[in-house]
């Protein structure tokens, strides 16, 4: 059966980006018109997904009223003859299966993958960070790849990356392709948060996972890694040295990640996702020149 379950992890506190997320979760900051996590979700379901569970945690209930049906609000929408804003409210209507599971206690995101061992059972499932969008408006097919390779291979895990530049591979899981690292390649490890002069290339993990149900053995087994917490990365290297098949897929030119997990990363979003609004990326663009010149 073709793998259309996907675990989005939403529980992280987000303590990068407070003060904004004290009271609402990282997950729903806006980028442009919507909140990040609608658009992971539609990613997923253009991508053939039709089942999704949120692992969430604390301060995370507003994830949920987004995804439910308002009636109360559609009602109010066609009595008071604003029927053209129903459009915005499509997203609801999309032909999805959601499902929640708490992770109740930070112990990271290997962890929190682990919370949907009894709901995921024994099928293949997609891992998708919920404070990441994969490509301008989220246009990326990158899950269909990932998951059409993992069903016409016997790998275990099939993981997209992206290059970054070597300053940053700090912050990512860093792949050592065990071939020349092409577009699609195999693993030979995968290192979480390496140094710079420790990392084995500059391919650094994105946020997009097609997992064997195995996985969660390998979890189990994980001792606390970077941060003391339990790190995917470090199960997915015990995948690898047991000898397990392991999969590198390659972001397209036109998928970028955009990383909603700091001030830096969230302003660029936000600037180029407003850039690129129908309505109103043209007029922000001339505000934006007029600021530059230090004409206003
Ligand atoms: C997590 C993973 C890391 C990956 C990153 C972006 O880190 O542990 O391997 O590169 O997401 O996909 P985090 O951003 O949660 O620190």
């Amino acid at each position: 059966m073709a793998v259309d379950f996907a675990v989005v992890p939403v529980a992280g506190r987000g303590t990068r980006l407070l003060p904004l997320t004290k009271s609402q979760p990282k997950e729903m900051l806006p980028v442009g018109r919507k909140p990040v996590v609608q658009y992971v979700v539609e990613e997923l379901a253009r991508c053939g997904i039709g089942r999704l569970l949120f692992v969430t945690g604390p301060g995370k209930t507003a994830i949920e009223n987004h995804f439910d049906i308002d009636v109360e609000l559609i009602n109010n929408l066609r009595e008071t003859g604003k029927e053209e804003l129903l459009t915005e409210l499509a997203f609801e209507r999309e032909d999805l299966e959601y499902f929640y599971t708490r992770q109740r206690r930070q112990l990271g995101l290997g962890h929190a993958v682990l919370c949907a061992q009894p709901v995921v059972g024994s099928q293949s499932f997609v891992v998708a960070l919920g404070d990441s969008i994969i490509g301008l408006h989220a246009q990326s097919e990158v899950v269909r790849t990932m998951i059409e390779k993992y069903e016409a291979t016997r790998a275990v895990a099939v993981i997209a990356f992206e290059e970054v530049p070597p300053e940053d591979v700090i912050h990512y899981g860093i792949a050592q392709p065990r071939d020349g690292g092409h577009e699609v390649f195999e693993l030979g490890d995968l290192i979480e948060k390496p140094g710079v002069n420790e990392a084995p290339s500059n391919l650094a993990v994105a946020s997009r996972y097609v997992f064997s149900p195995a996985i969660f053995d390998y979890l189990k087994r994980t001792p606390p890694g970077k941060a003391d917490e339990i790190q995917l990365t470090d199960a997915i290297r015990m995948l690898i040295r047991d000898g397990r098949k392991v999969l590198g897929v390659r972001l397209g030119a036109d998928e970028r990640r955009f990383d909603i997990g700091n001030f830096e990363s969230y302003f660029l979003a936000f600037a180029e996702f407003a850039l690129a609004d129908p309505q109103y990326g043209a007029a922000l663009k001339n505000h934006l020149k007029g600021l530059l010149q230090g004409a206003r």
